[in-house]
């Protein structure tokens, strides 16, 4: 195995936990799960990934409990018996073949479309009704609903301690509830939950994160999952220089994330001018976290491309493996090639490139 490789399947730690190599599955809805629970079908899926050696998975985007947290009832929840009891089972096989899981803690914020759900008379939530800058869905959050969406995050992160997950991911990317409170075209409020500056418009998040660190204790990992885009705004920078990166992030981590999950649409995009560093990199150097990096990671075509209907074809990987090694960022998160691939980790392990299969958007139909 050649060095880089070598690196690749080298073990890392997120807190306490000793993750065996550097692959991370990326989270991935599948909306396979009726009625909001995660049933045997999901539970093989993630556990065929752990068998075939992904280092860690994370599960797709999985609601809290709020009654409009979700627009999909096929998406599962995390919360209620009988979801739970799905997850206890994913947990469980996922475990019996030696793998790690962690959840990905979720709300949709104004980004839900009511009419497709559950409570679909009752409004979206977001820090100012707003699904983007001057679009209103909904009044603005009261004081008490943020109240409330904050317990409900700290519950499902108990929970997926109680359940025997690994440790949890906190989505707080791509324009969802978290990134809307971040975001000053979503939130334009005058009160302790906004502010002009993005280190004040980060303090839901970080009383989510500082709120579940005391519920959990300090040796549960905790990751929380940013971007600078938004889904209603590709271009979108929130954090315009490196400083003001730090600050957010600095933020977060001393509430208690633990490793920080970057998402780029292309891994190898220089985050800011004059450096070659991308999201994760200048994470890592800013808080001192390891980081996962992310983003057509081995494919030709970006992920939105996908729900356009285009394919993706395998592509080299070595850019990635060198800057892994020069430890510009600590994992890397795979997406739509594990899906087409549930063996990916150990044809990469082995060299057989020429036999990872393209990903057409047609994998997302079934879940196998
Ligand atoms: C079908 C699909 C569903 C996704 N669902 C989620 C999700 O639930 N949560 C999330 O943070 N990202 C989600 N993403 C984004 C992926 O986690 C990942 O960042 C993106 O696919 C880029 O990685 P890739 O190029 O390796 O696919 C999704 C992507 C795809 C293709």
């Amino acid at each position: 195995m050649n060095k880089y490789l070598e690196k690749l399947f080298s073990p890392m730690t997120i807190n306490k936990l000793e993750i065996p190599n550097r692959i991370v599955m990326a989270p991935m809805t599948r909306s396979k799960s009726p009625k909001g629970i995660p049933n045997d079908d999901v539970a093989s899926y993630y556990q065929k990934r752990a068998k075939n050696d992904v280092g860690l998975i994370i599960t797709e985007g999985t609601t809290v409990d709020t009654p409009n947290a979700s627009d999909d009832v096929n998406i599962p929840t995390f919360h209620g018996k009988e979801a739970l009891e799905g997850w206890g089972n994913v947990v469980n096989k996922v475990h019996s073949v030696g793998g790690l899981i962690f959840p990905q803690i979720w709300h949709q914020g104004t980004l839900r479309r009511a009419d497709t759900t559950w409570n679909s008379d009752f409004p979206s939530w977001g820090p100012s009704g707003l699904a983007l800058a001057n679009k209103k869905v909904s009044e603005p959050m009261t004081v008490d609903e943020i109240e409330k969406t904050i317990d409900s995050f700290v519950k499902a992160i108990y929970s997926s301690k109680e359940l025997g997950f690994d440790g949890a991911e906190i989505h707080g990317a791509h324009g969802y509830l978290l990134d809307q409170f971040f975001w000053h075209g979503t939130n334009i409020r005058d009160d302790d939950w906004g502010g002009i500056s993005l280190n004040e418009r980060t303090q839901f998040s970080t009383e989510i994160v500082k709120r579940a660190r005391k519920a959990v204790g300090d040796d549960f990992p905790i990751i929380f999952r940013f971007s600078q885009w938004k889904q209603q705004d590709f271009s979108h920078k929130m954090a315009s220089t490196s400083e003001e990166l730090g600050l957010f992030l600095n933020n977060l981590s001393n509430a208690g994330v633990d490793c920080f999950h970057c998402s780029q649409r292309r891994f190898w995009n220089n985050e800011f001018d004059g450096s070659d560093l991308n999201l994760a990199g200048w994470t890592k150097k800013l808080t001192k976290k390891p980081s996962i990096t992310v983003g057509s990671v081995g494919l030709t075509e970006d992920f939105i491309e996908t729900f356009k209907g285009k394919e993706s074809k395998p592509t080299d990987i070595s850019n990635l493996l060198e800057r892994l090694f020069l430890d510009e960022y600590d994992f890397v998160a795979i997406g739509r090639a594990l899906i087409s691939n549930p063996d990916w980790v150990s044809l990469v392990k082995n060299e057989e490139y020429d036999k990872i299969k393209i990903f057409t958007p047609k994998d997302l139909e079934v879940l196998i």
